[in-house]
């Protein structure tokens, strides 16, 4: 539309310059021949009435002509200006999101399948700390499909810069000696952030996560039951019922989350050996690899015999913690450092109950700014926290 009308105004000052000088030179050529009659400085000059109406006249509407044209146009065009501006920082957004697309497909899809897929798998030569072989596994590789509703995109950048210390997830950034630019990284950000899913598709797969989660514990407890697939569903059916009313059961749950590769739950980082089912390879290693204890400790500090009752003095504590997840170089707790880029992810909304005496989050990313809901509802983070705190954790 401001095009149009820019065009229009173009074809207008260019067809009446074209004019001008055609009858410029029109009257040019009557002047051939001109010393014939008298030179024009020494004709008489037009009578006053001539001067003051008609000349006058013309000059003056030529003059309005030509200011409701610079009045009109230059407004319009000062309109159109933010729309054009905008129009730029879209162009320049989905030229990121494109070339964020192919770098993906290129290095990460082969571990994390689509973004806002399930997540996947990778083969994994698992060393000990003398980098002697333990074991070949098959590494849970986590859904990146609501990364940034658990972290911001500066710690996600901090993973991209320098991977996941002994796990198959690599350093990729400049600074932490991996191959991509600044910009690249940046790109690849502005990929996934295109593909994130939306709040209620994030609800449904943490509740279809919490099923699975509850029949593979019935499984566990029931091993029996592995050819009974019909008894397997109703014991699954009636776990879930329970946990409704059983604040530690649906605690548990929540923290063993097997969804989209365990990104809703807590397990992958504070429980050892969770992202390869180390329990079945204990007894083909000999022992060299321990079992999952649940809570134990890995990336994430043990939660176990009363680690989070001294880091937290009472529940709530607790759960503003893990709504807001750790920042990095923000202590938290009693003698939480908040070490490592902020890795503890937030699992609650991104703005802070400030009425529960929240603190005010630092994490005021466009992404969450403009959804505002988390992995966890408020409910799901209260009955994380009683599990952690609870006896199954924390007897000796
Ligand atoms: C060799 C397989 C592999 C490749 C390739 C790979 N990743 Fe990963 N990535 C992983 C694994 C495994 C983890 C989880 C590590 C753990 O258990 O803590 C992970 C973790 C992550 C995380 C943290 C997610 C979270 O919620 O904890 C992000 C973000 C991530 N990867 C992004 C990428 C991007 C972007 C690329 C491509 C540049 C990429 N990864 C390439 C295997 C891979
Ligand atoms: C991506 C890995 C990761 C996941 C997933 C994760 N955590 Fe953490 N968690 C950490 C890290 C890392 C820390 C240490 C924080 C720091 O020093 O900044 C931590 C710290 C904690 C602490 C404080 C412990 C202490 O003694 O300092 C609690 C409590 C906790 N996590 C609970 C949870 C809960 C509950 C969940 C699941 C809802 C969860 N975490 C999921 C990585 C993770």
């Amino acid at each position: 539309m401001v095009r149009n009308v820019g065009l229009v105004i173009a074809a207008i000052a260019i067809g009446g310059f074209v004019i001008y000088w055609l009858f410029n030179w029109l009257a040019g050529r009557k002047e051939i021949g001109a010393e014939l009659h008298t030179p024009p400085n020494r004709r008489t000059g037009d009578s006053d009435e001539k001067l003051e109406t008609r000349r006058l006249d013309v000059g003056l509407a030529t003059g309005l002509f030509s200011l409701i044209i610079i009045g009109i146009a230059l407004p319009l065009y000062w309109l159109g200006e933010p729309g054009r501006q905008e129009g730029r920082i879209v162009r320049d957004d989905s030229h990121a999101v494109e070339q964020g697309r192919h770098l993906y497909e290129e290095r990460c899809a082969s571990c994390h399948g689509t973004v806002n897929g399930p997540g996947g798998q990778v083969n994994h030569v698992l060393l000990d700390n003398n980098s002697t072989y333990l074991a070949n596994v098959s590494w849970q590789v986590p859904s990146l499909s609501a990364v940034l509703y658990r972290f911001s995109e500066s710690e996600v950048r901090y993973v991209l810069d320098y991977g996941r210390p002994n796990t198959p997830m690599a350093a990729w950034g400049g600074p932490g000696g991996g191959p991509f630019t600044t910009q690249q990284v940046d790109d690849i950000l502005a990929y996934i952030e295109s593909e994130q899913i939306l709040p209620a598709e994030l609800r449904d797969r943490v509740s279809t996560g919490i099923i699975a989660t509850a029949r593979q514990k019935v499984l566990k407890e029931n091993p029996e039951l592995s050819e009974d697939i019909d008894a397997i569903e109703r014991a699954t059916t009636e776990m879930v019922e329970q946990a409704a009313t059983n604040q530690v059961l649906m605690g548990e749950l929540l923290f063993n989350n097997v969804g989209d590769g365990g990104v809703f739950g807590c397990a992958r980082c504070h429980t050892p050996g969770w992202s390869y089912k180390a329990d079945s390879l204990v007894e083909s290693t000999g022992g060299l690899i321990g079992p999952e204890i649940v809570g134990g400790g890995a990336f994430g500090p043990s939660l176990r015999n009363g680690a989070v009752t001294r880091q937290f003095d009472t529940a709530l504590e607790q759960a503003i913690f893990v709504g807001a997840g750790s920042e990095n170089g923000v202590k938290y707790g009693n003698f939480g450092q908040g070490d490592g880029g902020g890795q503890m992810p937030s699992f609650g909304k991104c703005v802070g109950d400030r009425d529960a005496g929240d603190r005010d989050r630092i994490k005021r990313h466009n992404f969450c700014l403009s959804h505002n809901a988390g992995i966890l509802t408020q409910e799901q983070l209260n009955a994380v926290v009683a599990y952690e705190r609870s006896e199954s954790l924390n007897s000796k």
